[in-house]
């Protein structure tokens, strides 16, 4: 009903932000300062809509700065070693995690993908991952499709972390006796995704890793956002990073660069993750082109991260705020820049609820000075999620906030009519 009212079809215009084609002329009018000279600062054209994307952090674009960077990067053939700029990143990154050495590898995926194939050599060795992590639900299997690796999975409770009993009760104890795969590894996801951004206690690390040492298993972190973890408990990347054997970051996430993974462990894990990353077709030649936008990433970008959580929190206060209140929200759980949300009237489903925040509703310009356009995807068990980045400034976030107090407005209107 609520929804016949939108200018364009609400479950169309949804689709197109599924699908990432929302056309170029909604990214109008940032009115970013030079503050941000890594993310690029889209050109006004002639429409007086604004968009904020809270998809996720993976749409950050480079800026003036990184793709000066970029073009002046020294470069040589890597599948040689020879880049001189991907083996300072190489090192940097090694020092910056704690790790004896690191590689540069395309994508958190393959990073994942890599470090399972080292740490479980054998076809049907066996990996114990969280039931609701991206390597087991996001990744397409690939440690089965590719790798040959058996999972089996634990329980992830709300706050990423599972319990240790269940753990150590998924730990195979049959090898060699024919009917059993072995036992390899553990994976850990830090901060975890789908619930939310959540950063894993060390305490819970410290647990995991002695429990995996005393069954002689690896620990594996997916740290795609580890670099959050570190900012929201104020500790260095090496305190949270002791607690793990490997572990795999993403630069092109809260960081901003347009591409790559660092992977990191002890040298010879690496000396073998270059074998694999070869095999997998992810042995570049010159690509310290993309690493020198990730050496900046590394570099100048961990700090900003705090900025991105601040005001994930102030969208977050704002939802618990709103009056007509429409939304809920623990605030206790939202600790990095991933915020996930649920709203409090069944009659209004989290894909439509994505569809009016996308959509200039009607009468939206008149009541709020602009046409607000503010991307989010419906998550999962009925929430919403909503991710900060480089690319999202506090005004973004204050026009966000007016837009969602607009469609609960909108929204409490056309129920008091319907009744
Ligand atoms: C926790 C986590 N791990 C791994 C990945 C995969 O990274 P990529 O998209 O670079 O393959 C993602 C991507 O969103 C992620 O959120």
């Amino acid at each position: 009903m609520f929804l016949k009212t939108l200018k364009i079809p609400a479950r169309a215009f949804l689709q197109c932000v599924n699908r990432g084609v929302i056309s170029p002329k909604h990214r109008v009018g940032l009115g970013r300062g030079p503050s941000r000279p890594y993310y690029e600062i889209a050109q006004p054209v002639a429409s007086s809509a604004r968009t904020v994307d809270l998809r996720s952090d993976t749409v950050t674009k480079p800026g003036a700065a990184m793709r000066q960077a970029m073009a002046e990067a020294e470069v040589g053939d890597d599948v040689f070693g020879e880049d001189p700029t991907v083996n300072e990143l190489q090192k940097m990154a090694a020092e910056v995690f704690g790790m004896e050495a690191a590689l540069y590898v395309p994508s958190g995926t393959m990073a994942n993908l890599i470090a399972v194939m080292v740490h479980c050599r054998e076809r049907g060795d066996e990996m114990i991952v969280g039931d609701l992590s991206h390597l087991h639900i996001y990744e397409q299997g690939g440690s089965a499709q590719l790798a040959g690796v058996h999972s089996t999975t634990v329980t992830n409770l709300p706050d990423g972390t599972f319990d240790l009993d269940q753990l150590e009760s998924k730990i195979r104890h049959g090898y060699p006796d024919a009917h059993y795969p072995r036992s390899r590894l553990v994976c850990v996801e830090n901060t975890h995704n789908i619930q939310g951004g959540r950063v894993l206690p060390l305490p819970f690390l410290q647990e995991v890793k002695a429990l995996a040492d005393r069954y002689g298993l690896a620990v594996h972190m997916d740290g795609a956002r580890m670099m959050n973890a570190a900012i929201a408990q104020k500790v260095a990347p090496s305190t949270i990073l002791q607690n793990t054997h490997t572990v795999s970051v993403c630069l092109s996430k809260g960081l901003g660069a347009p591409v790559g993974t660092m992977l990191a462990g002890p040298q010879d894990f690496i000396s073998r993750a270059v074998r694999c990353r070869k095999a997998l077709g992810g042995g570049l030649r010159q690509v310290g082109i993309l690493a020198a936008a990730g050496k900046l990433a590394l570099g100048d970008m961990i700090n900003r991260l705090e900025e991105d959580h601040r005001h994930a929190r102030t969208f977050a206060q704002a939802l618990l705020e709103c009056d007509p209140p429409l939304y809920e929200v623990d605030m206790a759980a939202v600790e990095t820049n991933i915020l996930r949300f649920r709203l409090r009237d069944a009659s209004l489903t989290p894909t439509e609820f994505c569809a009016l925040m996308a959509a200039v509703g009607e009468g939206e310009q008149a009541a709020m000075g602009q046409g607000v356009r503010v991307l989010m995807f419906p998550h999962i068990g009925d929430s919403v999620r909503a991710v900060w980045h480089l690319g999202i400034s506090l005004e973004d976030t204050q026009l966000a906030i007016q837009k969602l107090q607009f469609v609960a407005r909108q929204h409490s209107q056309q129920r008091l009519r319907a009744q």
